[in-house]
C-alpha cells in the first residue's frame, strides 16, 4: 500500500504540536472544572413535589434541551475524529473531545431529571392527558426534524473545508452560555440551579475555546470563506431557535399548535422551579449576547448576519424554506 493511502484519514502517527496556547489553556481548565451530575441533590427532584402537569412540563423542556445536547455529542465527537485524522494541532483534538464529553454530561442531567419527575419521558412515555399528549407530540416532532438536521450536518464533512465548519462552532456557544446562565439564575429547585450553574461554566469554556479556534483559522481564510461563515451563523440561529427563541419555519416543520403548547409547558416548568426564561426575555438576551461578541467577530473580517427576528443588524443572508441547515449545536 502506498504511503499516501495509509495517510488518508489516519490518526497515526498523530502529533503533540501546540499552535494555539489559548486553546491549550482553555482545554486544561476542563480538569479542575470537572463536575458530576450524579452528585446533584436529586432528592429535590421528587415528583411528589409537583403536579403531573408541572412534572411533564419540566420533562418537556429538558427533552427539548436534550435534542441540542445530543447533536452536540455527535457533532463534537465527529469533529474530534476529523481533527485527528486531518492532523490538527493537539489542543484542538483534545478540546473537541472534552466538549463532546461535556455534552454527554448535559444530556445526562436531562435524562436523570426526566427519569425522576416523569419516568419514561419521552421515548417510552404513554400520555394520559391532553397536555401530556401535546408535550410528547411536540418533542417527537422536534426529534423528527433533528434527523433532517443531522443528515445534512453529516454530509457537510465532505462538502466544506474542515476549517470552515470548525470556525462556526462558536456561535452556538454564545447562545448556550446565555440560556444556561438565565436558567441557572431563575431556577429555585436545587438540582436545576446547581446543574445549570455548572453547565454555564462548561459553556463559557466552550465559548472561549471555539473563539480561539475561530481566531486561529480565520487568519488564513479568503473573504469568500468568511462570507460562508456568516451564512453558517444564520443557519445556527435557525437551528437553535426552538430552544433560544421560537422555532423558525425556514427549517422547522412543526404542528400548527406547537408553539401554543410549547409556551404553556414552559410557563408551567418555570412556575415549578425550572427557570426557563420567557420567549420575550430570550429574544432580548440573545440579541445582547451576539452584540457583546460582535466587534470580535467583525475584527476578524467576518460579517455578522442580519437576524431581524431578534433585532440583530448585519449582512442580509437569504435562507430558502427547507434549505439544508449546516450549523453547530450546543
Ligand atoms: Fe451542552
Ligand atoms: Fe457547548
Amino acid at each position: 500500500m502506498a504511503d499516501s493511502e495509509v495517510d488518508a484519514g489516519n490518526v497515526f502517527p498523530g502529533n503533540w504540536d501546540v499552535v494555539s496556547e489559548t486553546l491549550l489553556k482553555t482545554y486544561e481548565l476542563w480538569f479542575p472544572q470537572n463536575w458530576s451530575p450524579v452528585d446533584l441533590p436529586w432528592q429535590e427532584c421528587d415528583p411528589k413535589n409537583f403536579s403531573s402537569d408541572e412534572a411533564v412540563a419540566q420533562a418537556y423542556w429538558l427533552s427539548k434541551l436534550a435534542l441540542f445536547e445530543k447533536s452536540g455529542i455527535g457533532a463534537f465527537g465527529a469533529a474530534a475524529v476529523q481533527a485527528a485524522t486531518h492532523k490538527f494541532e493537539d489542543p484542538t483534538k483534545k478540546f473537541l473531545s472534552a466538549v463532546a464529553f461535556d455534552e454527554c454530561r448535559h444530556d445526562e442531567v436531562c435524562r436523570r431529571a426526566c427519569a425522576r419527575v416523569c419516568p419514561n419521558f419521552p421515548y417510552r412515555f404513554k400520555p394520559q392527558t391532553e397536555l401530556e399528549e401535546k408535550a410528547h407530540r411536540n418533542i417527537m416532532a422536534l426529534y423528527d426534524n433533528g434527523r433532517r438536521y443531522w443528515s445534512a450536518f453529516n454530509q457537510a464533512w465532505g462538502k466544506y473545508p474542515l476549517e470552515l465548519i470548525f470556525s462556526s462552532f462558536f456561535f452556538a456557544e454564545i447562545g448556550a452560555q446565555l440560556i444556561f446562565k438565565e436558567v441557572g439564575e431563575r431556577s429555585t429547585n436545587g438540582v436545576y440551579s446547581t446543574a445549570f450553574r455548572n453547565i454555564t461554566r462548561d459553556e463559557s469554556r466552550h465559548l472561549t475555546g471555539t473563539l480561539a479556534m475561530l481566531e486561529r483559522l480565520a487568519g488564513e481564510m479568503s473573504a469568500d470563506q468568511k462570507g460562508m461563515i456568516t451564512r453558517q451563523l444564520k443557519h445556527g440561529f435557525i437551528y437553535l431557535s426552538p430552544l433560544l427563541f421560537k422555532p423558525m419555519e425556514d427549517f422547522w416543520k412543526l404542528p400548527p399548535d406547537f408553539f401554543e403548547y410549547d409556551r404553556k409547558l414552559e410557563e408551567l416548568a418555570a412556575a415549578s422551579g425550572l427557570g426557563v426564561p420567557k420567549v420575550e426575555d430570550r429574544k432580548d438576551a440573545w440579541m445582547k449576547a451576539i452584540s457583546r461578541h460582535r466587534s470580535k467577530i467583525e475584527d476578524l473580517g467576518i460579517p455578522v448576519p442580519e437576524i431581524k427576528e431578534i433585532g440583530v443588524e448585519g449582512l442580509e443572508v437569504s435562507v430558502k424554506k427547507g434549505e439544508d441547515i449546516v450549523a453547530t449545536p450546543l
